[in-house]
């Protein structure tokens, strides 16, 4: 069986003095956990990480990377860059940046075209909002935004790793259940399968509210190899045990 991979997505929280506590509490835990484990944090705390996890089986990534190489994009964080600071994974589409930022299906797709020639793994993150669940559009709308990846990143396509997050779930402490992200989860493989030959073992890991307590059922679906996880990825214990729910 394909090791699980969890991932807590710190979003704009943190801070260095609070970010070292979590951190030693977390691996203070991590001799046990067999799965894969990571943390996205925001970018000024990569050089943290890069020295407070080294040797570490915590990898870290970023929550986002510019669309373009280099030059005069004020603000903007290059994919190069972020590999200066080891970071392995990268979340791109996250529905915060779809959301607030007005990233494109094609910007988001162009953005984990960046993290891959980099050698970072992209996440890319998929997802309806309740309106659009409510309408029956979620098969359409999942479909489409992982559409636009696969076109632009053709035979890279095995080399992401995919999140499906309902919209509605993220934050709300509301969950898709496992019944629905399975369903989800299953499309999202067979799209996936329509792509490469490779996409059995590709990871796709649900995201929204997954906590200590729900995500060892949401971790049983055939299809959901694993989480994202913001609230609870704060929280040692929390992240730990959701960590040994997936090393089971
Ligand atoms: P949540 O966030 O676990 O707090 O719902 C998940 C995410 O946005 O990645």
């Amino acid at each position: 069986m394909k090791s699980k991979l969890i991932v807590g997505n710190w979003k704009m929280n943190g801070g260095l003095q609070a970010n070292s506590a979590l951190l030693s509490a977390i691996q203070s835990g991590l001799s046990s956990v067999t799965c894969r484990a990571a943390v996205c944090v925001p970018s000024p705390y990569l050089a943290q990480m890069q020295t407070l996890l080294v040797g570490s089986s915590l990898a870290w990534g970023a929550q986002d990377v510019s669309a373009h190489e280099s030059g005069a994009y004020t603000g903007e964080v290059s994919a190069s860059m972020l590999r200066d600071f080891g970071v392995r994974y990268c979340l791109v589409g996250h529905s915060e940046r779809r959301q607030y930022h007005a990233e494109s299906d094609t910007l988001v797709a162009t953005k984990a075209q960046r993290a891959l020639s980099a050698g970072i793994t992209p996440i890319v993150c998929v997802g309806e909002t309740q309106a659009e669940r409510a309408a029956g559009q979620t098969e359409a709308v999942v479909k489409r935004q992982l559409a636009a990846v696969i076109h632009a990143n053709g035979h890279c396509i095995s080399e992401i790793v995919v999140a499906y997050e309902p919209v509605w779930a993220i934050g709300t402490g509301l969950t898709a259940s496992p019944e629905q992200a399975q369903v989800v989860h299953g499309l999202l493989r067979k799209q996936l399968q329509a792509a490469t030959a490779q996409a059995d073992r590709m990871a796709i890991l649900y995201g929204g509210s997954m906590n200590a307590e729900n995500a060892a059922t949401l971790l049983a679906q055939p299809d959901v190899d694993g989480g994202l996880i913001g609230g609870a990825a704060l929280k040692a214990d929390d992240f730990l045990t959701i960590l040994a729910s997936a090393s089971r």
